[in-house]
């Protein structure tokens, strides 16, 4: 077995991933694609917004990096290698997937942590846990590590739950984190904290970023806005401003007209 990574940083190896001319269809979907002729790259150390209204196809674009599905046209590349060719496992090792819902099991909080990885070290459990924000809570539990979640145990806010799923997809080290809407639960100035720990935990980290509120993808590198199954814009806040119609919209039901905010003041 490898001796384990150094807990401060996620594997010393970087991956992108990128997607060319994607399309998918679910099976039983009579041909009705969810996504069509996508192609976006996210390169490491990038964070790469993905928003879009409800059924866009924001959550099945991320799901074909790990393969939970496989997209019915089109190539994804992860550190430029067609994703298909890579052994199913490897790829799996690469990519971890924050979901929309937060599964946690009856156990301790360590146990939770660990399900990333059953190799963890404490300390392992303890920088993931900060570049997460949940370090600190976690310590103001009598029982801190290993308190026990669930039936008789401590009921967790909904932001805490959260910062404990990202925790645990960061245990596992991976080169590309996907963050599926599961920021939601966090106030701004806790989900701010979570995303500067997450770049200096892993500075080469490749970091999807999916989000409802335009206020938390504001800041990412890069946004990509989905509609219909179609990219129908890419840019940061300020150009997407100007140029994407979908985009102006978001943030007016949002913000309203008058109150949309522009990163660069103008
Ligand atoms: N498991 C599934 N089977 C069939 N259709 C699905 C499934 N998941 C999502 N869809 C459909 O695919 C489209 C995109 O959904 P999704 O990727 O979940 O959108 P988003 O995450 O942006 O809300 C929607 O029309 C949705 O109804
Ligand atoms: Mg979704």
């Amino acid at each position: 077995m490898p001796p384990p990574a150094p807990s401060a940083a996620i594997s010393a190896a970087a991956a992108g991933v990128s997607f060319e001319d994607v399309g998918f269809s679910y099976e039983g979907s009579g041909g009705e694609r969810a996504l069509s002729g996508v192609t976006l790259a996210c390169e490491p150390g990038e964070t790469l917004a993905i928003v879009g209204s409800t059924g866009a196809g924001k959550s099945t674009l991320v799901s074909l990096v790990p393969r939970l599905y496989d997209q019915t046209e089109g190539v994804l590349r992860i550190g430029g290698v067609d994703h298909r060719q890579l052994d199913v496992s490897v790829l799996r090792e690469k990519v971890a997937i924050v979901p929309q819902r937060t599964v946690l099991f009856t156990g301790t909080i360590a146990d939770n942590l660990r399900w990333g990885d059953e190799t963890a070290s404490q300390s392992d459990l303890e920088a993931a846990a900060a570049a997460a924000c949940a370090h600190e809570f976690i310590m103001t539990l009598q029982g801190g590590y290993d308190t026990m979640l669930g039936q008789g145990g401590v009921n967790l806010s909904g932001g805490q739950k959260q910062r404990l799923s990202i925790a645990r997809a960061l245990i596992r080290r991976p080169q590309i984190l996907i963050l599926d809407d599961c920021t939601s639960a966090l106030d701004a100035v806790t989900e701010s904290k979570v995303k500067a720990a997450l770049k200096a935990y892993g500075s080469k980290l490749t970091c999807l970023l999916i989000a409802q509120r335009i206020s938390s993808v504001i800041d990412a590198d890069r946004i990509a806005v989905l509609d219909d199954g179609r990219l129908v814009g890419l840019g940061t806040h300020d150009e997407l401003l100007l140029g994407c119609a979908v985009y102006r919209d978001i943030c007016r039901s949002q913000f309203g007209e008058e109150a949309i905010p522009h990163v660069s003041g103008i």
